[in-house]
């Protein structure tokens, strides 16, 4: 069985969009996974598909109708019985590498994409198993770009999309650093020489000096993984 996504959107014609592109494109070709769209609207309850409406207590915007959101996520548990159910806001937990990879190794995914100011609360109150999650601490217009991320960040994770050849050890996150800079031919372009010590040959020199840039660049950007970085080298030393 490939890895099973399905997207609960009011905007289907979004998908694949840049997922149908490059290796994470050809892996859906391949049917490394599969993607599934279903329109919300298709749950309104009256003869103008109203899904959304004023929020109680006043306020800008519009909230989504639980009646209508609803219907559509039991539909798509239906279809995907085994599948985590995530709803993407910037009120959720921030999307890290760990929780991509806890995902790609589910049997798949659901997605609610939220428009307008958000969905009725008593959604996520009533269907304990969903899972709020963030890409970043700033507001999109909805979740469906949200969602493109996620989709991309777990694709490409899964077995034969990126190739036999690539590893993802060295990636920025999996050990909890930055990922070291790369080089490539020319050996000097516009004065700029390429660092000797990738042109020696020694692969343990090789190692030492992405691991010292690593370190060095994940101190300089970002001390929130540094910290945790060294503490972890020190409980396990
Ligand atoms: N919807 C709107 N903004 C979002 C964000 N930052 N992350 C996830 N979903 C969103």
């Amino acid at each position: 069985m490939p890895w099973t996504a399905c997207v609960l959107t009011l905007f289907p014609e979004m998908f694949p969009g840049m997922l149908g592109h490059s290796l994470v494109g050809r892996g859906l070709e391949e049917g490394r996974w599969t993607l599934d769209t279903i329109q919300i609207r298709d749950f309104a309850q009256d003869k103008h598909n109203t899904v959304d409406d004023t929020p109680c207590g006043g306020g800008a915007g519009m909230v989504m109708r639980p009646d209508v959101v609803t219907g559509g996520l039991d539909e798509a548990a239906k279809r995907y019985p085994l599948a985590k159910k995530v709803f993407l806001t910037p009120r959720g937990r921030p999307l890290t590498q760990e929780k991509v990879h806890e995902l790609a190794e589910a049997p798949g995914v659901i997605l609610l994409c939220g428009r307008y100011e958000g969905i009725d609360q008593r959604v996520l109150d009533e269907h304990d198993d969903i899972e709020e999650i963030s890409i970043g601490d700033y507001v999109l217009s909805g979740g469906e770009s949200a969602a493109t991320v996620l989709l991309d960040a777990c694709v490409r994770l899964l077995p034969g999309v990126i190739g036999k050849e690539a590893s993802h050890e060295d990636e920025s996150f999996e050990a909890g650093l930055l990922e070291y800079p790369h080089y490539t031919r020319p050996r000097v372009w516009r004065g700029r020489e390429v660092p000797e010590v990738l042109l020696s040959g020694h692969h343990e020199k090789i190692l030492s000096w992405r691991k010292t840039q690593a370190q060095r660049i994940t101190q300089e950007r970002r001390p929130d993984l540094w910290e945790r970085y060294c503490k972890e080298i020190k409980g396990s030393a």
